[in-house]
């Protein structure tokens, strides 16, 4: 077997870090007892290009036992858990291509393994592999049956190359599923992007003034926990609507050059290009901390900082760089990479049950219906979201009421006025 990771000695630390994942992820066991039953995946080659985590493990684990063939590669270099990667292979004989911290080259020699693969399904976190599909690996593309996306950036990317006529292959968003979207991006980004810096930085949270750049899925469950924590927050935006929600949520809102010089902390989660820049670095308090918990790497302009910078101090704490301009310091945070993945562990493991019990059974659907699918982004269809919500509602020992015939039939007519 072909495989590229750091140390296959780490694969026993590996395997009890996936182990425990799995006991928190009931509805991903669920589905996979029924694949290992069913084999819905038999004997098809699959491609995924997410986060090397002990929970993305269990996916792999999931789409094995459903009779896929699969290989993963890495979709963000700061997040993978090498040991996991190399429990993976020994363990559970799954293909890895990935190192933690590998360079941009090694990145795209990873993801290019993806697709030498062929594969007939695949899944990306950020759209990278399917882009690389549409370029370079073109050929490929009338075998494959359709992908499945992550995230929202992803979506983003995919919708643009649907709207401009050149998406090749179907796609189901998953990011946009309620299921995945409440769980990932609201619980699980709010909590993890905390701990993330707090694991980097050891700062106290009470009584700091955290600016939130964005107030979509994941500056909502942010700024909501940061909240809880005693942080005074405050929120920029530049829809109209997200930003009256965030004034009336109880939040400060206000322009990011105002917020810029009252924030200790400023986390951006938009998806966008250069929140952070220049005028903003000016502004800010000797100090102040930046971090980005958006997918890529282009939330905050490192480039428009060092330009700035008379010095830049690396690793002044696992995870923390210091950039000197004049007599002021800022410090950044994991790079400008996600927080959550390059300083913690990504999301905790139910909150990713919830995304990858939707990935298998969206993977599922496309197998069944890709004669019926076209070349376009697709939402997962409302059935899928009703019976994972059902499973982990169960899971949970929760119980909910049922409509009455009496109510049913209110709920459909029209003619009971007042
Ligand atoms: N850290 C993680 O683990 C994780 C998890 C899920 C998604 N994400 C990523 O986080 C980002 C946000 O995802 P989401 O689901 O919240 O998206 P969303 O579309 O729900 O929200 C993004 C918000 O940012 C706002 N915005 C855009 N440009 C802005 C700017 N210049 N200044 C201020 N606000 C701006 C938009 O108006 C929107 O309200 C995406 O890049 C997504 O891929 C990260």
């Amino acid at each position: 077997m072909k495989y590229d990771i750091k140390n296959i000695k780490l694969a026993s630390e590996g395997k009890k870090r996936i182990e425990w994942a799995s006991q928190d992820m009931p509805v991903l066991d669920y589905i996979k007892k029924d694949f290992a039953k069913n084999k819905p995946l038999k004997g098809l080659k699959m491609s995924a290009c997410l986060h090397v985590t002990a929970e993305t493990a269990n996916l792999m684990r999931t789409l094995k036992a459903g009779g896929a063939d699969t290989v993963l590669v890495a979709s963000n270099p700061l997040s993978t858990q090498d040991d996991v990667a190399a429990s993976l292979v020994n363990n559970y004989k799954i293909p890895v291509f990935a190192i933690h911290g590998e360079d941009k080259y090694t990145y795209y020699k990873h993801l290019e393994e993806a697709l030498k693969f062929e594969p007939v399904i695949t899944m990306d976190d950020g759209a990278d592999l399917l882009s690389l599909l549409h370029s370079k690996y073109k050929v490929l593309m009338p075998n494959v049956m359709g992908s499945m996306e992550e995230t929202t950036t992803g979506v983003i990317r995919l919708r643009a190359l649907e709207k401009l006529g050149k998406l090749q292959v179907p796609i189901m968003a998953v990011n946009d599923a309620k299921t995945k979207n409440m769980f990932d991006n609201r619980y699980g980004t709010g909590q993890s992007t905390l701990d993330g810096i707090i694991r980097a930085t050891d700062i106290l949270i009470a009584g700091k003034t955290i600016v939130v750049a964005g107030y979509g899925w994941c500056g909502r469950g942010f700024a909501s926990r940061a909240r809880g924590m005693g942080a005074k927050v405050v929120v920029t935006e530049v829809d109209e609507i997200k930003a009256l929600e965030a004034a009336m949520d109880g939040f400060g809102v206000m322009t990011m050059k105002e917020a810029a010089k009252i924030g200790d902390l400023f986390c951006t989660l938009t998806g966008d290009l250069h929140v952070l820049r220049k005028e903003h670095f000016e502004l800010m308090k000797d100090g102040a901390i930046v971090c980005n918990s958006g997918h890529f790497d282009v939330e905050i302009d490192l480039i428009g900082l060092k330009k700035i910078s008379k010095k830049i101090n690396k690793n002044v704490r696992n995870f923390v760089d210091e950039y000197v301009l004049g007599k002021k310091k800022i410090f950044v945070l994991g790079e400008g990479r996600l927080i959550n993945l390059a300083a913690a562990e990504g999301h905790p493991a139910s909150v990713m049950d919830m995304s990858f019990a939707t990935q298998s059974l969206a993977t599922e659907y496309v197998v069944k219906n890709h004669k019926k699918l076209e070349k376009k982004v697709y939402e997962v269809l409302p059935s899928i979201e009703e019976k994972i919500a059902k499973i982990k509602l169960k899971s949970m020992g929760i119980s909910i009421d049922k409509l009455t015939a009496e109510q049913e039939k209110y709920l459909r007519s029209w003619e009971i006025g007042t």
